[in-house]
């Protein structure tokens, strides 16, 4: 099959690399990044004349492919995928399939009309760890699932760099934090809740990464700071150690020390996390009740160390604990009393090599099983994917109003395209 690549940056290239090493063709790349639409010509063997500068001219084209992987950035992905599937394309369309809930609900609308795949990157979903804590609530392991409480840790250096400094970091310019970050956890809780979800409050700030926290004396940049030496956040102890690594490979091309010395002292990873224009929330919880009665607890934190989810999910027979970053799982069956001994299974899944614990591979996988057998759905087809996109958005309205927020209401006060 053939593929046309829309947006060659961190995630387009992970997509279309497995694409092609599983036997298909790139046949064409939009990307606004001169060298990085250079590297994806080289990768993929695509002749010059199918290397378009923006995602607009390519799909201005006759179509050159089965599907088109949109990897563009968040609000850049209403206006490539709808003339992506009227130009005839399915979609592997990356999270989120935008933050404006008028523009994903018409994304859903459009793929139902023309009958376009649209596979939402809710790589999660194929991951062996989160296959299996599904595979043993449906199995019954703890018996009727009551209530869940889950941990999004983002990882504090992560946050620095995603959020505050880099690309994710100002809510207009890309999506709230739990749109973000969390559509991937709100689609988790609907499928581990097993049921859609029904209503949502959540609470929460940005909190510390504000000027007033900086220590006396920071400059606005690391080059010129006099705090750099014993600051955590200095982009030299953040990035020159890990120099080909990501999150370092996102600051240049060129990962010699010279090359990120240069990309600190004059791009924006090099700027003081607490003189950054960012705005988007450092902590969120969120409290949501699904339609079956199953309630769940959302703690979404820039506060933790490492970079893993954390689950615990108590059912009428037993509690589920997982940890992503241990890569287990915990079934406890309760116990009459509290001498009696609770026989803990404790279940490693197998680890995967690619990306997010096997889910980037895995949904790929997914997608192209779905195309070569002309039909069928992934498990984060479009209204699938839809209901998690409107959980955050329903979240981000009650954090910010301080209401709770029914979803079926929601949904109909922006249901009507987005030009409505
Ligand atoms: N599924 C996941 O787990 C996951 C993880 C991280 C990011 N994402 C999402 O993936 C998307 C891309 O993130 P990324 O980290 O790869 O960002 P990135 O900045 O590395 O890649 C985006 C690329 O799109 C290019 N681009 C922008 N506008 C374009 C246009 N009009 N035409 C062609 N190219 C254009 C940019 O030059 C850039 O190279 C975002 O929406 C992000 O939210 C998903």
């Amino acid at each position: 099959m053939r593929f046309i690549l829309i947006g060659a940056g961190q995630r387009g290239m992970i997509y279309a690399r497995c694409i092609q090493e599983r036997g298909h063709e790139i046949a064409a790349v939009a990307e606004r990044d001169a060298q990085r639409r250079k590297a994806a010509r080289q990768a993929f063997g695509i002749p010059e004349e199918r290397c378009y500068e923006s995602g607009e001219r390519l799909l201005a084209q006759p179509r050159m492919g089965d599907a088109a992987i949109i990897a563009t950035m968040d609000r850049d992905h209403y206006g490539q995928a709808i003339p992506a599937m009227e130009k005839g394309y399915h979609l592997l369309l990356e999270k989120p399939i935008s933050p404006i809930p008028e523009q994903f609900l018409e994304i859903e609308a459009t793929a139902h009309r023309l009958k376009r795949h649209v596979a939402v990157c809710h790589v999660l979903r194929y991951a062996p760890f989160f296959m299996e804590i599904k595979r043993l609530l449906d199995a019954g392991a703890i018996g009727k699932v009551v209530t869940i409480q889950h941990n999004e840790n983002i990882g504090n250096f992560h946050f620095a760099h995603s959020f505050v400094r880099g690309n994710w970091r100002r809510k207009a310019d890309s999506s709230p934090l739990i749109m973000q970050k969390s559509c991937h956890d709100m689609d988790l809780l609907v499928w581990l809740a097993g049921s859609g979800c029904k209503r949502v409050a959540s609470f929460g700030e940005l909190t510390y990464f504000k000027a007033q926290n900086a220590p006396e004396g920071a400059a606005k940049r690391c080059a010129d700071c006099p705090r750099s030496d014993s600051c955590r956040f200095s982009a030299y102890s953040c990035y020159l150690p890990i120099a080909g690594c990501w999150p370092a490979s996102v600051l240049s091309g060129d990962q010699s020390e010279a090359g990120l010395r240069e990309a600190i002292r004059t791009g924006p990873y090099g700027r003081c996390v607490y003189h950054c224009d960012n705005d988007v929330c450092d902590h969120q919880v969120t409290v949501l009740e699904f339609d079956n009665g199953v309630t769940a607890t959302f703690n979404l934190s820039a506060f933790t160390d490492r970079i893993a989810r954390t689950l615990k999910i108590m059912g009428e027979d037993g509690e589920l604990r997982a940890s992503e970053e241990m890569n287990t799982i915990e079934v406890i069956p309760f116990s009459s009393n509290a001498q009696a001994k609770a026989e803990i299974r404790t279940i490693h899944p197998a680890l995967a090599a690619s990306g997010h614990s096997g889910g980037d591979a895995g949904i790929v996988d997914s997608f192209l099983k779905m195309l070569e057998a002309g039909g069928g759905e992934t498990a984060t087809d479009i209204s699938r994917s839809v209901e998690s996109h409107l959980m955050a958005c329903a979240a981000e309205e009650a954090r910010v109003t301080g209401a709770v927020v029914e979803i079926a209401d929601f949904r109909r006060r922006h249901e009507g395209g987005a030009g409505a």
